[in-house]
């Protein structure tokens, strides 16, 4: 039993996902394989909400499809209230099939096309959010030509506050591409915000970045838009929504700083609900990576054992196309055993790395997996829930991997291996 994982469980070298064996799987479905606890991402939503309401009354948790796009995931999410935040027309398409109700879908993103701002609009999402003041402008003519009555609208301001994250993780800083400055933000509401007649600008929007464990960062940009807001006031604009986006960091490591969800809700929730706007506006949380990390494992297959100088090489047959982090972040998951054909102990130390011609198409350096790998043995990477099929491609022609669910000792497919 794994404690930080608890829906992990092992005997020898066999793993167990939400009670159900993960060779059993493999050879069924066959891999590389993501297979996902939707318990444990149940769970953890519960909890993150637990946090939050403890704080704040009207919270919105908007998960944050792309993390995570598999149906019995957001399906699960929506029937425990969330809703949705969606960056695509497809996005919009798959939380109506989840269940959220359009009035809790967000939609974001930093280049919206034409016909993606005309979908959301024909969609009546609660609220887009507009990343420059030209989409302000563009969101009022479509409302016009597609005969809509209105559309509520939040601007990401970007306050110029830098998360300390992997740099490819953050999102924040004053020369980064998305949002809105804060005096932009203040000039167009007040010279021509009140003149468009379809766009209401109903809210602030921040995301700072992702993979964020600093609670000072939260508590500041929680203030930075409680001062906006009061701000947008004054020129007579009623806020109604306080989006504080995602971010709230994931430890793959287990000696990784952890920020403790209750303190991340303190600095966001507690304080948005102790000042004036508490009570008078909805809290709105885009809570991807937190929900969704833990609750899957990507499940692949040793095709080769071979040694290149001193180093041992585990070949294997998941590729840098079906988990991208490692390759693209230089991000750490954990790898372990998760059947092998012999149970004989060793320290030797592999370099866990898939099929793709590329360098970097490498899992895991000098990981010690306690038993000695042969050819046919299933290994785990851990953790791999958020970003993890989700970011997956088809790079060097391969299918996309398979994704199975459990819960509770069963299991089933949700797609097998397809382009
Ligand atoms: N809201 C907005 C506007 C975002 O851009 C994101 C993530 C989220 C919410 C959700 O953030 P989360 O709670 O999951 O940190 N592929 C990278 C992460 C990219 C994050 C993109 N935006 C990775 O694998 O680490």
């Amino acid at each position: 039993m794994d404690h930080r994982r608890p829906h992990l469980s092992r005997e020898g070298t066999s793993l167990k996902i939400g009670g159900v064996g993960a060779e059993s799987l493999a050879k069924k479905y066959g891999t590389p394989l993501y297979v996902t606890d939707v318990g444990r991402v149940t769970d953890r939503f519960e909890e993150a909400k637990a946090a939050l309401t403890a704080r704040s009354r009207d919270v919105l948790i908007s998960f944050a499809y792309k993390s995570n796009s598999t149906i019995p995931v957001v399906k699960a999410l929506a029937r425990r209230g969330a809703g949705a935040t969606i960056v695509s027309v497809a996005g919009i398409e798959l939380a109506r099939k989840a269940g959220v109700a359009p009035g809790d879908m967000v939609f974001d993103g930093p280049s919206k096309s034409k016909e993606e701002l005309a979908a959301a609009i024909a969609a009546g999402v609660g609220m887009i959010n507009a990343e420059s003041v030209q989409e302000a402008r563009d969101a009022d003519s479509l409302c016009r030509s597609l005969g809509s009555a209105g559309v509520r609208l939040g601007f990401r301001v970007n306050f110029g506050i830098r998360a300390e994250t992997h740099a490819g993780l953050a999102t924040g800083g004053r020369e980064h591409k998305f949002g809105v400055a804060r005096d932009e933000v203040v000039r167009f509401c007040e010279k021509e915000g009140k003149k468009l007649k379809f766009v209401r600008v109903a809210g602030i929007h921040s995301h700072i970045g992702s993979q964020v464990t600093d609670a000072g960062v939260f508590r500041r940009q929680t203030e930075e838009m409680i001062d906006l807001a009061g701000e947008l006031e004054s020129f007579g604009f009623k806020v109604e929504e306080f989006n504080f986006g995602g971010g709230l960091g994931f430890p793959y490591r287990s000696a990784d700083r952890e920020l403790p969800v209750a303190d991340y809700a303190e600095a966001t929730a507690g304080v948005f609900a102790r000042s004036r706007w508490g009570g008078r506006a909805r809290p709105v949380f885009e809570l991807g990576r937190w929900v969704v990390a833990d609750s899957t494992v990507l499940l692949t297959r040793v095709n080769y054992v071979k040694k290149s100088g001193r180093v041992r090489w585990a070949l294997v047959d998941a590729g840098m196309n079906d988990f991208i982090r490692p390759a693209l972040y230089g991000a750490y998951h954990e790898i372990v055993p998760a059947w092998t054909s012999s149970a004989k102990r060793s320290a030797a130390s592999y370099d866990v790395a898939g099929p793709v011609c590329e360098t970097t198409d490498v899992f895991g350096k000098a990981r010690r997996l306690g038993v000695s790998l042969a050819q046919g043995d299933l290994l785990a990477i851990l953790d791999a829930g958020a970003y993890g099929s989700s970011m997956s491609s088809t790079y060097n022609m391969r299918p996309l991997a398979a994704v199975a669910a459990v819960q509770d000792g069963r299991g089933g497919l949700v797609s097998r291996r397809r382009f």
